[in-house]
C-alpha cells in the first residue's frame, strides 16, 4: 500500500512540474527574473539585488540569506503596505516595488546567498537566489602607503634641491675669490696660452 502511494504521490509531481514547464505563461505561474546571479561588491559600499517577478493577485516577497555559517531573514512585505525588516538589517535596507532590495553599508558577512521567495494567496510560490560576495578593501594600509610616498618624495625634492642650491654657492664662492684674489694669474695664464696659439 504504502510504496505506490509514493509512486502515486511521485506521479504527480511529475505531471506538476511537465505541467507547470509546459505552461510558463499560465495564468498560476509565477516568473522571477534576475538580470545579475552574482555580484561582487566592497566592504561599506551599497548593493541592489535585482529581481523583477510577475504572479496574479497580490504577492508576499521575503528576503532571506543564506550561508555556510548562518541563515538569517531579511525581510518581508506585500507591495504597498509597510515592509516587515528584520532587526539585523534594520536602517540598512531599502525596499522596491519590483522585489528588488537595496542593502547598505555592505559588511564581511554580508556574503553569502540572497533567497527571494515570491507566493501568492493561492499558496503557490517561486524561489530566486543571487549570490553576493563582499571584499574587504585595506584602506588604511594603501592611505598610510601613499602618506609614506608622498613624505618620501618630499625629502628626496628637499635634498635634490638643497643640493643644487650648495653646488651653486659654492661655485659662485669660489669665482668670486679667485676673481678676487688672482686677477693677474687669471690674465697671465690667458697670455701664455695666446702666446703658446701664436706658436706655430
Ligand atoms: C527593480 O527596481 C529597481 C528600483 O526601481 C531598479 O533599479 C531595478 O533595475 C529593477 N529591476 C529589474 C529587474 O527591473
Ligand atoms: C515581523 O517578522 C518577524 C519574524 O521575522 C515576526 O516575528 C513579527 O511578528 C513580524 N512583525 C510584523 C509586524 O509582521
Amino acid at each position: 500500500m504504502w510504496p505506490q502511494r509514493d509512486g502515486n504521490a511521485h506521479l504527480a509531481i511529475l505531471l506538476c512540474a511537465m505541467l507547470s514547464v509546459g505552461s510558463g505563461y499560465q495564468a498560476q505561474a509565477i516568473t522571477i527574473t534576475t538580470p545579475e546571479y552574482s555580484l561582487v561588491k566592497s566592504v561599506q559600499e551599497d548593493v541592489l539585488i535585482s529581481v523583477d517577478f510577475e504572479c496574479h493577485g497580490t504577492p508576499t516577497i521575503k528576503w532571506a540569506f543564506m550561508s555556510a555559517r548562518e541563515r538569517r531573514d531579511i525581510v518581508v512585505w506585500q507591495p504597498g503596505l509597510s515592509a516587515n525588516i528584520s532587526e539585523y538589517y534594520e536602517d540598512r535596507l531599502e525596499t522596491h516595488t519590483n522585489g528588488s532590495i537595496t542593502l547598505l553599508d555592505l559588511r564581511l558577512t554580508d556574503s553569502g546567498y540572497y533567497v527571494v521567495t515570491v507566493s501568492e494567496q493561492t499558496g503557490s510560490s517561486k524561489d530566486a537566489a543571487v549570490i553576493l560576495k563582499v571584499k574587504e578593501v585595506l584602506y588604511e594600509d594603501l592611505q598610510y602607503l601613499a602618506v609614506f610616498a608622498t613624505v618620501l618624495g618630499a625629502i628626496a625634492g628637499f635634498l635634490m634641491v638643497s643640493m643644487w642650491l650648495l653646488d651653486k654657492v659654492y661655485w659662485r664662492v669660489k669665482e668670486w675669490r679667485q676673481r678676487s684674489q688672482l686677477p693677474e694669474n687669471e690674465e697671465t695664464e690667458l697670455q701664455s696660452l695666446q702666446s703658446t696659439d701664436d706658436q706655430p
